[in-house]
C-alpha cells in the first residue's frame, strides 16, 4: 500500500528511516491513525489538531499542515477503504548521531474488529491519568504500556483491556474509549482524566446531542460502568462496537449501540459521502 516519507512516494520495502531516529531508539514520535472510507478521509481536521497538539508537547516541528493534509488525501485516495497512519519521529537530538525528523504516511488495511468486545480491566498505574503535565492525553508513539495492556488480556483470553486508575475509576481502553448507557444517560469518562481525546468520542457526543440523549463526561467508578445497560468501544478503527463481557461481567446487548452506530455512519456519510463500514 502506499507510503510517503517526507512527502516522496516510497516503494514498500524502500521505506526505511535512520537507526539513529528516536523513534527508533526510544519510542519519541507522535502519530495519528485516520480512517478511509472508500478513498475519503473522515475529519482529517481533527487529527490534524491533534496531532500539533502532540507535537507540541514534545517540540517536534511538524511538516506545514496543508503538505500533512495532501499527502493523507494522496494515502486515502490510493487505499480506498482503509486507514492513514502519519507518524512524525523525532529524529535524533543526540550529538553525534544526528538524523532529521521524519514524517511517515500511510495506507494501511482496516485493522479487523471483532462485532461484540471482550474487555479485562486492570489497573494503569503508567497511565497520563496520574500526570497533570504536559503529556497528559497526547498521542506519542510511546504506546508500549498500551500495547502491554492488550496483550496481556489477549493472553488471559479477551479482546482487549479497559484500564482503570489505582481507585478503579475507568479511563479508556489501550487504543479506544469507552461510554455507556444508565439510566437513560450516556456516560463516559472525562478528559481531565488524561484520556486520549478520541475523534470518535466527539462523534459519539454530537449522535448523543442530535438523539436528545443526556450525557455526563465524570469520574466513574468501574462499579458504575459494569452496571450499565450497554457498553461501548470507540475508536477510529472500531467505530461504535459494544463490549459484551467485563473480566467475568455479561453487558446487556442493547438498542442504543445499534443506534449510535447508524447515527455514527450517517455523520461519516454525510462528511465523506463514501460508504462506512457496516460493522
Ligand atoms: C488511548 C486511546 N484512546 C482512545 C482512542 C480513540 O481515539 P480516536 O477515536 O480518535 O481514534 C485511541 C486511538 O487510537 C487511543 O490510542
Amino acid at each position: 500500500m502506499k507510503v510517503i516519507i517526507d512527502g516522496t512516494v516510497v516503494p514498500d520495502d524502500e521505506a526505511v528511516i535512520s537507526v539513529h531516529d528516536w523513534g527508533v531508539l526510544r519510542g519519541f514520535g507522535v502519530f495519528e491513525v485516520i480512517r478511509s472510507y472508500e478513498g475519503n478521509a473522515f475529519r482529517i481536521a481533527s487529527h490534524l489538531d491533534r496531532l500539533e497538539r502532540s507535537a507540541a508537547a514534545m517540540a517536534i516541528e511538524l511538516p506545514e499542515r496543508g503538505k500533512l493534509e495532501s499527502w493523507i488525501v494522496d494515502c486515502a485516495e490510493a487505499g480506498g477503504s482503509c486507514q492513514v497512519r502519519v507518524v512524525v519521529t523525532g529524529g535524533s537530538r543526540d550529538s553525534g548521531a544526528s538524523a532529521p525528523s521524519r514524517t511517515i504516511v500511510l495506507a494501511e488495511p482496516t485493522a479487523t474488529v471483532p462485532d461484540r468486545l471482550s474487555v479485562l480491566s486492570m489497573k494503569a498505574l503508567w497511565h497520563p491519568a496520574t500526570d497533570t503535565g504536559s503529556f497528559s492525553g497526547i498521542k506519542w508513539t510511546s504506546y508500549a504500556p498500551n500495547m502491554a495492556s492488550t496483550d496481556k488480556a489477549q493472553r488471559a483470553g479477551f479482546d482487549d483491556a479497559l484500564l482503570l486508575t489505582a481507585d478503579s475509576v475507568v479511563l479508556e481502553g489501550p487504543t479506544f474509549t469507552v461510554a455507556w448507557m444508565s439510566e437513560g444517560r450516556l456516560e463516559t469518562p472525562t478528559l481531565e482524566l488524561g484520556i486520549l481525546a478520541s475523534v470518535t468520542r466527539d462523534v459519539l457526543l454530537e449522535s448523543a446531542n442530535r438523539l436528545d440523549v443526556e450525557v455526563k463526561q465524570g469520574f466513574f467508578p468501574l462499579d458504575r460502568l459494569l452496571g450499565a445497560d450497554e457498553v461501548f468501544g470507540l475508536s477510529t478503527v472500531k467505530e461504535v462496537t459494544p463490549i459484551e463481557r467485563v473480566g467475568e461481567h455479561e453487558i446487556p446487548i442493547g438498542p442504543f449501540g445499534k443506534t449510535f452506530g447508524e447515527q455514527f455512519r450517517s455523520i461519516v456519510v454525510a462528511e465523506t459521502s463514501g460508504t462506512p463500514a457496516t460493522s
